[in-house]
């Protein structure tokens, strides 16, 4: 099973609490991360893509740069880990899109990949006058259909005439090609975004789901290896999950009660209410999942809190989940988390025995 780590590009990582660490992204700090995991055998780093915080006592969010710049900076720092950035692909034209694509693909020596949003939060677009309309709630995956068509026809062949709804090119150039294939992934929960997954992407990322239940995501790689069987494709789903750790599930869990104390409820209302903003596709995309109050304090993400003993046991019975090729960790703490991963954590880990004894060798 792979690993990756989803690094802090926003400020506070991914708990939306006053009571958690508290910093803001820089290249620094993320360099960091970055190398302790690729030192730990990590497989790939991705950052996203925020274009607007939820506000709030912390500010949640309201500190974050910009993905591929980023991930051209540590493209250059690092030498084995794979990277992605995200595309907001509603302003990122796809012909500028596959020429960042390219030069980090240069930069990196061919460790580059691509992770493709179609954007769920409105004021995210519209602060810049860039949201098409709520239609696009509905017909993003369609819109992304077209974006990708013209990427690949770039990437493959250095030249596009594409001609769609959203999409006209004439004569479009864009050499040099990349030097492989450039990895694309996608989060798509929705059955449009699982489709456009199923027919284009390497990996689809998916939530986990709950405290402590580390297969409870098994029925969306389910709904993913039915959606990639039709496309007559194989696309491996990799679970969102953070990592709360500690010497024993004790201390842990007292952590993880601490950050959700100090929710930080203004913040948390502004992502309710962009997570129901969506009326037009709505019915089967999972932003409102990340809503639900139940643990809302990190987007509902699946979270597994407990001795280092404990997160590897849980780690390892996600990788028996029928479609899961990978597991994208956050940390409540990302410096010391990652260093627990790879010191404590990883060495405990059956599904992981390949990239131990390769170190151990070296
Ligand atoms: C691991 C992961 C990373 C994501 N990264 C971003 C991101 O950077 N920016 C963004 O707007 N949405 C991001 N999303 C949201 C997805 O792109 C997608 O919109 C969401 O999972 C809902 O699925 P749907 O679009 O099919 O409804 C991410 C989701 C996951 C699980």
């Amino acid at each position: 099973m792979d690993i990756g780590v989803f690094i802090p590009i926003g400020n506070n990582g991914w708990l939306i609490s006053k009571t958690s660490p508290q910093y803001k992204p820089s290249f620094d700090l993320n360099k960091e991360i970055v190398l302790k995991a690729e030192s730990y055998g990590l497989d790939f780093a991705l950052s996203m893509i925020k274009l607007r915080g939820f506000g709030g006592e912390t500010e949640f969010w309201d500190y974050n740069l910009e993905s591929f710049t980023l991930m051209a900076g540590l493209a250059a720092v690092t030498s084995k880990i794979q990277l992605y950035a995200t595309a907001p692909t509603l302003v990122l034209p796809p012909a500028i899109m596959a020429r960042m694509a390219t030069t980090i693909d240069s930069i990196s020596n061919g460790r580059f990949g691509v992770n493709l949003v179609t954007g769920w939060q409105r004021p995210e677009y519209s602060q810049m006058g860039m949201w098409p309309g709520d239609q696009f709630f509905g017909n993003r995956y369609e819109y992304l259909e077209e974006y990708i068509t013209v990427v690949k026809e770039l990437w493959e062949t250095g030249q596009s005439d594409f001609k769609g709804e959203h999409f006209q090119m004439d004569d479009c150039r864009m050499l040099p090609k990349p030097s492989r294939d450039i990895p694309i992934i996608c989060a798509g929960q929705s059955a449009a975004g699982m489709a456009f997954s199923a027919k284009h992407a390497d990996y689809n990322f998916c939530f986990g789901k709950g405290v402590n239940t580390p297969t409870a995501f098994a029925p969306t790689a389910e709904r993913l290896i039915e959606a990639a069987d039709q496309a007559g494709r194989k696309v491996d789903s990799a679970v969102l999950i953070m990592v709360i750790a500690d010497e024993t599930d004790d201390k842990a869990m007292a952590k993880w009660q601490l950050y959700k104390d100090g929710k930080d409820q203004t913040a948390l209302d502004w992502m309710t209410e962009q997570g129901a903003a969506d009326k037009t596709s709505g019915k089967d995309t999972n932003v409102r999942d990340m809503t639900n109050p139940t643990s809302a304090v990190n987007l509902n993400m699946g979270t597994l809190v407990g001795s280092y003993a404990s997160v590897a046991a849980m780690l390892d019975e996600i990788a028996t989940v029928p479609g899961c090729g990978g597991v994208l960790l956050t940390f409540d703490d990302f410096l010391k988390g990652m260093d627990d991963f790879g010191t404590k954590i990883q060495p405990l880990m059956k599904s992981r025995e390949h990239v131990v004894s390769a170190a151990g060798a070296a």
